[in-house]
Formats: structure tokens, C-alpha cells, sequence
């Protein structure tokens, strides 16, 4: 019998949430030094409203809330702005402040840029939002923000640290954030499915039956089913068609899931801690026992935002893989890698080496039309007839994935991304044990996780 239930479940839980708790709760050195920053700020502020009288602030996100986890403390400071105020001033305004208020700062993009610095060593975000009567009448998604502290602040208190484990058994996965490198959970996303379910074990419980299409109405304490959902829709309490899990990929809903059943019939501390990744496999060694072929095409980042770079990386990918695929090399697997100033498509196939002759399929002798049309095709070889249909051989235009691949890029740039497009005409081609050596920070523990190697 396969063994679905834990009756223990409880019992081992509570003997093993203490020593959680320490590991990912803030130290009161953690949260003095917030609040030390934060009075820092309010001070700078001031000094800003000299300039601009009109000045208006809140502090949103996991701060105020006392969501954050240990070693992630991180102050989301938002301006706002009247709804009249133009979307120029808003941005020049909107980063002008930030740049005044904070240290080492850098420009960032959301979905309206915004200033990322730091304040007395603690990271700080500075986001110019519209201030507005209904969140359903939103100029962009970061205008929410406020409604949405507004809804969970006074709902979570009491419930914080059961935010901070869910965040912390995410994070341990690789499924914390709602970024497209990520495509997991939101923390705002964490806070709802707490309050829905009342705590993380009662989640985690819930989770191992979870199911596409699962419909949660955190405001009306409901569930249904939709077929038209693709993975999770979470109904946003404050803009009842907006879906916060919106972001979720169906592959991190079902790593979640797989996760949640591990932990419940197994709990362990080790779900909350992330497992240094460190290679003690011999990569070499593995490329030669698959005796398949590796090959990276490695070019320079293009200095867009990440979700955008993301986004082409992945269209790429799935170009390059089709093409592969529809010229017989059988891949098995696609992915990408992006480190500081460089990016990297990788694909595994089956083929290495395939013949130059190849097999086309004719209509069947029933179709005069299209029978005379490929009788009368231009080739190396007469057609044939087998099993009531026409066949006959050509050449190939490839015989290696390197060739199919650099005939790809040649003839096709533009289809592989925008920006993309732009770099990638000075790439290079690296196969096979030359990918194992190519020296990027990260790339080993990439290829560990690609090959699907047991670590
Ligand atoms: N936000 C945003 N744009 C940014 C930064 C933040 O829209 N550049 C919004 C997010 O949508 C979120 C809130 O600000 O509602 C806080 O964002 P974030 O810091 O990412 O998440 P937290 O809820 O604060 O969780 P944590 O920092 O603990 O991960
Ligand atoms: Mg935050
Ligand atoms: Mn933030």
C-alpha cells in the first residue's frame, strides 16, 4: 500500500517548529536596525519636503507587516502621488526623491521604474505610486500596493510568523517570488493563502489535494474549480478579477504540492533551509556515460529588465528546441542561464550525427493532385510507393545540431527576441566537455539541476 496519511503529522510538527522558528525569525538585532533605518528615512523625508510640501509616503510590504524573514529585512518606501499628477512627473519626481533619500542607489524597473539604494546598511525600495479612490481603478499594478496593506495588515496580526514559514519553506525551494525567473508566490500571494487557510500547517495539509483550476476566494472564504485556470487563481480581496497567483507557474503550483506531501509525511527542519548548492557529481564523467550531445550558445547579456530578458530567453529556447526537433536531432531538454554580463541557451540531444539522407512523406495514390505536385518536386531520388503512399528520399540541409543551429541564428534572428536579436549575431557555439569547463560563477550547480543529475 502506498502510504498517503501521517496521523503523526501533528505531533512531529509542533516537536520541530521551535528550532524553525530560530532559524528564520528576525533577530531583535534584525528588526531594531529596520526600525533604526526607517526613522533615518522618515528624517530624509523631511528634509525632501522642504522642496515638495505635498509630499505623501507610506511604508508598505513585509516591514510595516512583520512578515519578512530572517536575513531578508528590506523597506518598501511608497510616494504617492495625486491621481491628476502626469505619468512624467510621477517618474521624475517619483525618482528624484529616491535618489536624494538613499545610498548606493541604482534605478530599477517594475512596472514603472523606481529607485533601489540602501539606508543605514538596509535595503530599501523607493516606489512612486498613484494615490486613488478604488483599486480597481488602478493606473498601474504598484497603485494596489496600498490597498492591499490596507486589507491584510490588521487581518495577519497575530499570523505573521506563519507567514514567515511559508515564505521560508518557498524560499528553500526556489519558488519564492512572483518574478518570470521564478514564477512562484508573491509574499502578498503567502499572506492570503495564510489568512484563507488560517495557518501554515493547515495549508500544508490542504495543499498536498490542491488541484489545476483550484479557485480561492480569500474575501468570501470560499474554494471552487474553473477549467479555464490554467494553475491557481487567488481572488485579489481588494479588485475581485485580479488574480494574485497570476504570475504562478502550474510547474511551481505542482512543486508546492510535491513539497507540502514530502513535509507532511516526513516533516523536517531541513524544508526551510536552502541547501548549499555545491557539485559532487563528475560532470565529465556523466556527459560520457548519456553519450548524447551538450551544446551552449553563449553570447552577450542585453541590458533590458530581467522579466524581459526572461521572457525572450525562453521564447529562444523554445524556438531553437522546434527546430532541433523538426530536423530529427531529438532533443531532450532546453534551458538558459544568464550570469552578470553573459547569457547562455543549452540544449541536450539525442543525435549527435544523423545521416544526410533523408525520408519524406508523400500524399496517399488516392490524391492525384498532390501526387503529381510531389512526383514533379526537384530530386536527388525517384518517389515511392509503400503501403498506398508516396515517399521518397532527399538530402538534408543538416546533419549536426550545430549546423541546424547556426543556420537558425543566421536565417532567423529576429524571432529569437527583440533584444535578443540585437546580440546574439556575435555568439558562440560550445559543445559537449568544453561546456563543462566554460568558467561562469553558477553554472556548474545549473548544468547539475539541467542533466536532472541527482546532485
Ligand atoms: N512592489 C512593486 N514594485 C516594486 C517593489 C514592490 O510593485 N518595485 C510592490 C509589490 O507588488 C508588493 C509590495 O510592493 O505588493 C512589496 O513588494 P516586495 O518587497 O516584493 O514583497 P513583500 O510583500 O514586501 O515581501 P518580502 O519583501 O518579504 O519578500
Ligand atoms: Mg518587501
Ligand atoms: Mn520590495
Amino acid at each position: 500500500m502506498v502510504k498517503l496519511q501521517n496521523p503523526d503529522f501533528d505531533r512531529e510538527f509542533e516537536s520541530i517548529i521551535k528550532e524553525i522558528k530560530k532559524e528564520i525569525l528576525p533577530t531583535e538585532e534584525e528588526t531594531s536596525r529596520g526600525i533604526k533605518a526607517k526613522q533615518e528615512l522618515e528624517k530624509r523625508l523631511k528634509e525632501v519636503r522642504k522642496e515638495y510640501p505635498y509630499l505623501k509616503y507610506r511604508f508598505l510590504g513585509s516591514f510595516p507587516r512583520n512578515t519578512w524573514i530572517k536575513g531578508n529585512l528590506e523597506i518598501d518606501l511608497f510616494i504617492l502621488f495625486p491621481e491628476e499628477t502626469s505619468e512624467d512627473d510621477l517618474e521624475k519626481i517619483g525618482l528624484e526623491i529616491g535618489r536624494r533619500i538613499l545610498d548606493e542607489q541604482e534605478e530599477r524597473f517594475a512596472s514603472h521604474p523606481y529607485v533601489h539604494g540602501k539606508v543605514m546598511g538596509v535595503e530599501v525600495d523607493v516606489v512612486p505610486c498613484y494615490e486613488l479612490k478604488s483599486a480597481e481603478k488602478i493606473k498601474s499594478a504598484v497603485d494596489r500596493t496600498p490597498f492591499h496593506h490596507d486589507w491584510v495588515s490588521e487581518r495577519i496580526k497575530g499570523k505573521e510568523d506563519e507567514v514567515r514559514l511559508l515564505k521560508a519553506f518557498l524560499k528553500a525551494s526556489d519558488i519564492y517570488g512572483a518574478e518570470y525567473k521564478v514564477r512562484g508566490f508573491s509574499g502578498y500571494l503567502c499572506e492570503l493563502l495564510i489568512l484563507h487557510y488560517g495557518n501554515f500547517k493547515n495549508l500544508v495539509k490542504k495543499a498536498c489535494n490542491w488541484k489545476r483550476g483550484l479557485v480561492i476566494d480569500v474575501a468570501k472564504g470560499r474554494e471552487y474549480f474553473d477549467d479555464e485556470i490554467e494553475a491557481l487563481f487567488v481572488v485579489d480581496p481588494v479588485d475581485k478579477k485580479r488574480n494574485v497567483a497570476a504570475n504562478l507557474s502550474l510547474d511551481s503550483m505542482a512543486k508546492f504540492v510535491e513539497k507540502c506531501r514530502d513535509f507532511y509525511l516526513k516533516p523536517e527542519k531541513n524544508f526551510f533551509l536552502k541547501k548549499e548548492a555545491k557539485v559532487g557529481v563528475d560532470l565529465k564523467n556523466e556527459l560520457k556515460k548519456r553519450a548524447s550531445n551538450i551544446l551552449a550558445i553563449v553570447f552577450e547579456r542585453p541590458n533590458i529588465v530581467e522579466d524581459n530578458l526572461y521572457t525572450q530567453l525562453e521564447r529562444a529556447k523554445n524556438k531553437l528546441f522546434e527546430f532541433l526537433k523538426t530536423n530529427d536531432f531529438m532533443p531532450l531538454n532546453a534551458g538558459y542561464f544568464v550570469s552578470q554580463d553573459k547569457c547562455m541557451l543549452i540544449f541536450e540531444t539525442q543525435v549527435r550525427e544523423i545521416s544526410k539522407i533523408k525520408k519524406v512523406v508523400g500524399p496517399p495514390f488516392e490524391e492525384w493532385v498532390h501526387v503529381k505536385k510531389f512526383k514533379e518536386r526537384n530530386r536527388p531520388y525517384r518517389p515511392f510507393l509503400e503501403n498506398g503512399r508516396y515517399y521518397a528520399f532527399d538530402w538534408r540541409r543538416f546533419t549536426t545540431p550545430v549546423e541546424a543551429i547556426k543556420d537558425y541564428i543566421e536565417r532567423y534572428p529576429r524571432s529569437l527576441g527583440k533584444n535578443i536579436s540585437k546580440v546574439i549575431s556575435n555568439y558562440e557555439l560550445v559543445e559537449d566537455e568544453n561546456v563543462i569547463n566554460l568558467k561562469i560563477p553558477g553554472f556548474q550547480e545549473f548544468l547539475v539541476n539541467f542533466l536532472k543529475l541527482k546532485g
